[in-house]
């Protein structure tokens, strides 16, 4: 294989640093020190091996938090002309809102701030992560610390890596506001858009055209 050195350099605009191999943003270092970014994933996308990245979000009941961040992240990638190049998906590491196979619909305070933001949760119905979809994704991202660890728990550990925690993409790690317990659906809706643009930005580039400085 061979070595690409990494360089770290600061994004004048949110102040994150930011890794590049060749020109290209392969990751972020968040607060904590930690690296967020998979060079390998992207290497294989732009090896032409892989032609989507596949993103499942995560949280406890796949009503607000998830379903919230899948419908963000879709439109976020869908006005950058992006959509084709991802598969996105969420679901809840517990089976409260499923009832006989069937799931429940976006909480209504969900659905109402998405709308206020012009974006419709119609069709979405809760499901449970089942450890058969370890392998149909590249990507578990989770709401908080609690959904990771049931996450992990679900998909028979984290054998490849996966596992991630949606505002570690961010500049100020942690969990996202939980609304079911704050009832504060705008922070929620702040924080979850403030990683879904965080977590496309870093991986958007790796597709065809677009990797080279
Ligand atoms: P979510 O919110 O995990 O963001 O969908 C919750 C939904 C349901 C419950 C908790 C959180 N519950 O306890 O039923």
């Amino acid at each position: 294989m061979i070595k690409t050195k990494t360089e770290f350099i600061r994004n004048k605009d949110t102040g994150i640093l930011e890794a590049y191999r060749d020109g290209k943003r392969v990751g972020v270092i968040t607060a904590m020190g930690d690296f967020i970014g998979d060079v390998e994933l992207m290497e294989k996308v732009e090896r032409g091996e892989q032609s989507k990245i596949r993103i499942m979000f995560v949280c406890l009941g796949n009503i607000c938090r998830s379903p919230m961040a899948e419908i963000i992240f879709k439109d976020i990638a869908e006005k950058a002309g992006k959509a084709n190049d991802f598969i996105v998906s969420s679901s809840a590491t517990s089976d409260e809102n499923v009832y006989n196979g069937v799931g429940a619909e976006v909480y209504p305070p969900a659905k109402r701030i998405l709308e206020r933001h012009g974006l419709s949760a119609d069709g979405k119905r809760a499901v449970q992560l089942s450890c058969d979809d370890y392998d149909k994704y590249d990507l578990f991202v989770c709401m908080d610390n609690s959904n990771f660890r049931d996450a992990s728990s679900i998909l028979n550990g984290d054998r490849e890596g996966k596992l991630r925690l949606l505002m570690g993409y961010t500049s100020r790690p942690g969990s996202v506001s939980d609304p079911w317990y704050t009832g504060d659906f705008e922070t929620a809706y702040a924080d979850i858009e403030e990683g879904c643009k965080a977590l496309f930005n870093i991986y958007e580039r790796c597709f065809k055209g677009e990797n080279h400085a």
